[in-house]
């Protein structure tokens, strides 16, 4: 972002009303350079209120991600992935980014805004500015890719375990295989990719996506039924507190993974389930498949009862799960 459009954005980002005049003399430019860098934040999803005589204001103000904050949620042990850590205004995706540089500096990267948010199965993931939380981590497996199929189950438990800390008691479910979800309604998302291998080493890029205040115009985008934090919680999120939270969870739930295996993760999973024994479509890019929800087994597969009354087993790849 450029540097005049965070210098108005960090004056404005304390919810109070900012005349373009007083604007003008921090930024030392004119009103009507002010008027067009507001513009631009408002292209940014970013919502502006302006008033004569009071001037711009965004209302209730906003939270910016800052590390130093973040990092005050990570335990001792893990406060040493403080210098992996990269925050950007803008970048198309996290995980593209991750995926992409060149030497391996960074292991966690977060963003303000994506330009290009991926979801699954080749979806947009709406992420506008300074509304939620958008992560990704680099990490690196000698696990065979199959066996990472269940990576997602181990996160979806972390994502809970952050958001309970949070103060998220009750309504948080999962639904097969990476969804987390508060009354029904999608309020995170997990895309996992495989980057690449070296000498059997997999490397992994973890994307989480929470919705923490989404605007309702943001929102309108969005196709399927969601909700997020501020809905949840009805006071204003404090998001590096939520930034902090899941990066920690997700970091000790990537080391017990590794040490200890899934077991404890699935069973943590089942209790979580939100389809167990209701009717279901599985949609994989062949074919639909109808039937009863039967849970997961071991190895994080989904079991599906179909009309037969065979039990089938799905991995998660391309395939996505619908409440018939
Ligand atoms: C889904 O439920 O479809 C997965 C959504 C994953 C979204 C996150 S946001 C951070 C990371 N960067 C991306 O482009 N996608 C993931």
């Amino acid at each position: 972002m450029q540097k005049n459009l965070k210098t108005i954005l960090k004056i404005l980002s304390d919810g109070k009303h900012h005349s373009g005049a007083n604007l003008g003399n921090q930024l030392k430019l004119t009103r009507s350079a002010i008027w067009k860098l507001i513009k631009q934040l408002e292209k940014c999803g970013i919502k502006i209120e302006a008033k004569t005589n009071l001037g711009y204001r965004i209302p209730s103000g906003l939270e910016l991600l800052d590390k130093k904050n973040i990092l005050k949620y990570l335990d001792k042990k893990n406060q040493t992935v403080a210098n992996k850590i990269v925050i950007f205004d803008e970048v198309d995706s996290t995980n593209n980014f991750l995926a992409t540089q060149k030497k391996t500096k960074y292991k966690i990267c977060f963003a303000e805004f994506q330009s290009a948010g991926k979801g699954r199965l080749g979806r947009i993931w709406v992420s506008p500015f300074a509304q939620n939380i958008y992560l990704s981590l680099l990490q690196q497996f000698t696990l065979k890719p199959h066996e990472l199929s269940s990576l997602g189950l181990v996160i979806a438990v972390a994502i809970v375990g952050a958001l309970k800390k949070y103060g998220i008691k009750k309504g948080i479910g999962l639904k097969w295989p990476n969804d987390i979800l508060w009354d029904k309604k999608k309020l995170a998302g997990i895309l996992i990719e495989l980057s690449g291998e070296t000498h059997h080493i997999y490397k992994v890029i973890i994307g989480i996506g929470l919705n923490v205040n989404m605007s309702q115009e943001s929102g309108k985008k969005i196709t399927k039924s969601w909700c997020d934090i501020s809905q949840i919680t009805k006071t204003k999120p404090k998001r590096n507190k939520l930034a902090g939270l899941l990066l920690n969870h997700i970091l000790v739930a990537i080391a017990d993974y590794q040490k200890n295996g899934l077991a404890q993760f699935i069973k943590k999973w089942q209790k979580l389930d939100t389809t167990y024994g209701k009717k279901v479509t599985l949609i994989t890019p062949q074919r639909k498949i109808k039937g009863i929800a039967c849970g997961i087994d071991k190895n994080g597969y989904f079991l599906l009862k179909d009309n037969t009354g065979k039990l089938q087993t799905f991995a998660s790849g391309e395939v996505s799960l619908r409440i018939s």
